[in-house]
């Protein structure tokens, strides 16, 4: 799996689990959306075993790892890619901080969760885990390329 490093910033999105289950998907997509990003991918999805390990494998040797990956793949997710200059460390501030309790009000984790192990939503740490992460979880196709009518400067 090769991420080309080309082409506007991208940013994975993943509402998680209990983001789903509690009823906070639209919540959660409204402030990206408000925000101002580009969607360009949109699913919710049911996240084989293999995926979620593949997705975290930087966290393997973790002792929460188990955990995490039956949590990850406990329901449906809602996988997003967005696009634009700046999106990664942007939504990672939009989300707050991993552990809900230390997240600023105002942020989601801040205002949506208490707890680490159940923190609503997941958001790229990097461009190159953007573009690895938007490859992972989006097949070809499901990614579109377009540019919004009435605000064409967002591209
Ligand atoms: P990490 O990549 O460190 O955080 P973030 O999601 O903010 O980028 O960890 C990935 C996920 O692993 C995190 O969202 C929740 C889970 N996790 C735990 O369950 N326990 C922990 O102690 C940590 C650090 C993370």
């Amino acid at each position: 799996l090769v991420a080309s490093m080309e082409g506007p910033e991208e940013s994975y999105i993943m509402i998680k689990p209990d983001g789903v289950q509690r009823g906070l998907v639209g919540e959660i997509i409204s402030r990206f959306e408000k925000k101002g990003f580009l969607l360009k991918g949109l699913k919710l999805f049911q996240c084989p075993k293999d995926l979620a390990e593949e997705h975290y494998k930087d966290l393997k040797e973790k002792p929460f790892f188990p955990k995490l990956i039956e949590y990850i793949t406990s329901g449906p997710v809602v996988c997003m890619a967005w696009e634009g200059a700046g999106v990664v460390a942007s939504a990672r501030k939009l989300i707050g901080a991993t552990n809900p309790l230390q997240a600023e009000p105002g942020t989601i984790r801040g205002d949506l969760a208490v707890q680490t192990g159940r923190n609503v939503v997941h958001g790229s740490d990097s461009p190159e885990n953007g573009k690895r992460e938007i490859a992972l979880w989006f097949k070809e196709g499901e990614i579109c390329e377009w540019v919004p009518a009435q605000a064409p400067w967002l591209r």
